[in-house]
């Protein structure tokens, strides 16, 4: 069993959050001391935790049609990414108010840090090319576990589209659904500068 179905299953099985109240604070960014090795954990190992567990993705309903036809823009548009570092390739599709999709993939280089996810490319195509308003934004990976869209993604999707719903797939279809806010409660955007 791999590393993300085995955290798959303890998040279905609620294993997650057994440990208690002293033991949780030991993980507190900030407080670990020379010690446990439960102090030592890194911030990956930390996605155990029962916190970690925010999303209520939504997988009851079967998917709309549009929403498969976003899926498979998604789709295909991951079989043009550029993930030559990490190999792990990602396709978005971006849906306008007007029922146009532009869509994305993750372009790696060898600085690594350049890398640009597939949400951030069908952004900056979108927004290039003139369109401002969004409804829907597709995500596909080749993974059971859903791959919401990272946090510098959704800072720009929340800053550009605003609350938009996103439909999480991989090369089965659609296995989710979630709004934006969901993922980022509390945003930090242009009306905290005013
Ligand atoms: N990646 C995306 O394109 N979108 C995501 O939502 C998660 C991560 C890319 C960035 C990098 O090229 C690769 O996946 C591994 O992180």
């Amino acid at each position: 069993m791999s590393g993300s179905e085995k955290r798959t299953n303890r998040l279905r099985e609620g294993k997650a959050d057994r440990r208690n109240g002293s033991d949780r604070r030991t993980a507190a960014p900030g407080r670990a001391t020379a010690g446990s090795a439960g102090e030592r954990r890194s911030g990956s190992d930390r996605r155990d935790d029962a916190s970690w567990q925010p999303l209520s993705i939504e997988t009851g309903s079967s998917p709309s049609d549009s929403d498969l036809m976003l899926v498979a823009a998604a789709t295909d548009a991951r079989t043009r990414a550029q993930a030559h570092y990490s190999g792990f390739k990602v396709g978005a599709a971006l849906e306008t108010a007007d029922g146009q999709v532009i869509s994305g993939c993750n372009i790696e280089n060898a600085t690594y840090g350049l890398t640009l996810c597939a949400e951030r490319v069908a952004l900056v195509k979108a927004l290039s090319d003139g369109h401002s308003i969004f409804t829907r934004i597709a995500v596909v990976a080749d993974t059971e576990t859903p791959t919401p869209p990272c946090g510098p993604c959704r800072q720009l999707l929340w800053e550009y589209c605003g609350d938009i719903d996103i439909i999480l797939g991989n090369l089965k279809g659609p296995t989710g659904r979630l709004r934006l806010s969901a993922l980022l409660p509390m945003p930090f955007d242009r009306r905290l500068l005013e």
